[in-house]
C-alpha cells in the first residue's frame, strides 16, 4: 500500500495534537483514506527538550533543510509559528513541490495570496483551516458547504482570549488585568496578548475569512481593529441596562461589490446567539443570500481541536495527491478589491457623553445629531461624577461612519460637552 510521508515543523501544543491524534486515529484515517500516513521528520528548536508523545529519536531535527530538501516528504506541516523565516520555509517547500498544511494565522494573513498562488504554480496544496478558529471547520466551511452561495456578511468571536476576558469581565465583575493573567495561565492568550487584547489576532483571522467568503484579494491592512483595552466596567453596565452585551466581534460585510471588515467591541443583544458565547469558546456567525444564517461554534484554539484541523487538512491534501488533482484548491480572486468608504459604512453606535448639567446642553447635543440626520432608538441620562455634570447613553439608529465622525468632531468642540467617554458599534439587531 502507498504511505505518504510527512515533515512535522512544530512539536508544540498544536505539532504534539498531530502526533497523537495520527497515532490514536491510525487505523481510522488509513481505512478512510485507503493508504497510511507517517512522520519522518520533526523540527523543533530544542532537540533536547522533553516532549508529551512518543516519538522515534531518530525524527528529531534542528535543521528545517532535512524537512524541506528531503525528496521521500511529500507533505509539510507548519505549526511552528513565525512570519518571514517561516514563509522562506515554506516556499522553499513549495519549489521543493511539497504540499503544505498550517495552522499559522500570523504567516496565512501576511502571505497567505503569495505563497497560495506559488503552491498552484508548483501543484501542490496549501490547506490552513487550523489557523481560523482552532477546531472549527470555518474555512473548510465556506469553502466546500457554503461554496454555491454568496457570503454577504460574517460576524465571529475569533479570539478565544478576549472572548474569556469579556465573559468573566461582565457574569463574575472581575478586573481587566486579573482577567488577562487568567487567560494566560489557562493558555489561550498568544505569547505576547497584544496581538490578542488589541485585536490583532482576530483581524488576521478576518483577513482569511473575508478573502475567502469574498473571493477578493483583502489585505490585513484593509481591517479597521480597535482592541478591548479601553472597555470599562461602566460600559458593560450600561450596554448590559440597554439590553446589550459587549464582545469583541469581527465582521465583514459586502454591499454592491465592496467590502468592510472591522474588528472592535460590539454591542450584542443579549439574546443574540454571539452573545450566548462564553469564556474561550469561539463562534463564527455565516449570512449567505440563499442560505440564510448559520452560525460554527466551537474551540478556538488548544492541541486536539487545533490538531484536527490540520490532520482533517492534511487528510484532504492525500485525497487529492491519490486523485491527481493537488493544486486546484486556490481559486484566483474572483472580484477586484473594493473597499467601502466611510460614507457607505452602516450600523448602530453606542455613545456616552459626560455633559455639563444646564438648561439647554441637551438640545445642544441633539442639534448637533440632527443636523447631520442622527436619530436615536435608546437614550438614558443620569447624574454625572462630579456635581452639576450628567452622563447620557445614546443607542443611535443605522447612521454611516461618516455621520457619526463628523457628530462626534462636532461634539467635541461643544463647550457643554466635557468628554465623549466611549462609543462602540452595535450590531446584531435591526
Ligand atoms: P508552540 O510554541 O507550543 O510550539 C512551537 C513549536 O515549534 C515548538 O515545538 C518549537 O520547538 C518549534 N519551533 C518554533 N520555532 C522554531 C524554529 N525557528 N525552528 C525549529 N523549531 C521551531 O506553538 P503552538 O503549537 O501553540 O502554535 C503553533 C502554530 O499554530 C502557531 O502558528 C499558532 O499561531 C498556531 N495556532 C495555535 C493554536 C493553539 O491553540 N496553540 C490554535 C490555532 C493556531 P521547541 O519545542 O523545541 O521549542
Ligand atoms: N490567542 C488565540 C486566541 C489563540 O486567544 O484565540 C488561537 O488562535
Amino acid at each position: 500500500m502507498e504511505k505518504i510521508h510527512v515533515g512535522l515543523c512544530g512539536l508544540g501544543t498544536v505539532g504534539t495534537g498531530v502526533v497523537k491524534i495520527l497515532q490514536d486515529h491510525k487505523e481510522h484515517i488509513k481505512h478512510k483514506l485507503g493508504c497510511e500516513i507517517e512522520i519522518t521528520k520533526v523540527l523543533v528548536n530544542n532537540m533536547e527538550k522533553k516532549r508529551d508523545v512518543v516519538i522515534k529519536r531518530d525524527w528529531l531535527t534542528s535543521d528545517p533543510a532535512e524537512l524541506v530538501d528531503d525528496e521521500a516528504i511529500d507533505v509539510i506541516i507548519e505549526v511552528m509559528g513565525g512570519i518571514e523565516d517561516t514563509n522562506k520555509l515554506l516556499e522553499r517547500a513549495l519549489e521543493n513541490k511539497k504540499h503544505i498544511v498550517t495552522a499559522n494565522k500570523d504567516l496565512m494573513a501576511v502571505h497567505g495570496q503569495k505563497l497560495l498562488r506559488l503552491a498552484k504554480k508548483n501543484n501542490c496544496d496549501i490547506l490552513y483551516d487550523a489557523s481560523v478558529a482552532g477546531g472549527i471547520p470555518i474555512l473548510r466551511s465556506l469553502s466546500d458547504g457554503l461554496a454555491s452561495d454568496h457570503i454577504q456578511k460574517i460576524m465571529g468571536i475569533v479570539n478565544g482570549t478576549t472572548n474569556y476576558m469579556m465573559t468573566k469581565m461582565a457574569d463574575e465583575g472581575l478586573a481587566y488585568e486579573e482577567v488577562l493573567k487568567e487567560a494566560q495561565d489557562l493558555g489561550f492568550a498568544e505569547a505576547d496578548p497584544t496581538a490578542d487584547v488589541d485585536g490583532l489576532d482576530a483581524a488576521r483571522k478576518m483577513t482569511l475569512l473575508a478573502n475567502l467568503a469574498f473571493k477578493m484579494e483583502l489585505h490585513l491592512e484593509d481591517v479597521d481593529v480597535s482592541g478591548i483595552r479601553n472597555i470599562t466596567q461602566e460600559d458593560i453596565s450600561f450596554a448590559d441596562s440597554l439590553g446589550y452585551t459587549i464582545k469583541l466581534i469581527g465582521i465583514a460585510s459586502m454591499n454592491h461589490g465592496k467590502a468592510e471588515v472591522t474588528v472592535e467591541p460590539t454591542l450584542l443583544p443579549k439574546d443574540h446567539p454571539l452573545a450566548l458565547v462564553k469564556n474561550e469558546f469561539n463562534a463564527v456567525y455565516v449570512y449567505g443570500e440563499a442560505v440564510g444564517e448559520t452560525m460554527f461554534y466551537g474551540p478556538g484554539a488548544g492541541s486536539l481541536p487545533t490538531a484536527t484541523a490540520v490532520v482533517s487538512d492534511l487528510m484532504e491534501v492525500v485525497k487529492n495527491i491519490r486523485l491527481g488533482i493537488s493544486g486546484s484548491a486556490h481559486i484566483d480572486p474572483q472580484f477586484d478589491r473594493q473597499l467601502k468608504e466611510d460614507k457607505e459604512k452602516y450600523s448602530r453606535h453606542f455613545i456616552r457623553l459626560d455633559v455639563d448639567d444646564q438648561a439647554g446642553a441637551f438640545q445642544e447635543i441633539t442639534n448637533i445629531f440632527s443636523e447631520h440626520e442622527v436619530s436615536f432608538a435608546k437614550i438614558l441620562q443620569l447624574p454625572g461624577d462630579q456635581e452639576k455634570t450628567a452622563e447620557i447613553v445614546m443607542v443611535t439608529h443605522k447612521i454611516s461612519r461618516e455621520q457619526l465622525l463628523m457628530s462626534m468632531a462636532k461634539l467635541e468642540g461643544l463647550g457643554v460637552v466635557k468628554r465623549l467617554i466611549s462609543h462602540y458599534r452595535v450590531d446584531g439587531e435591526e
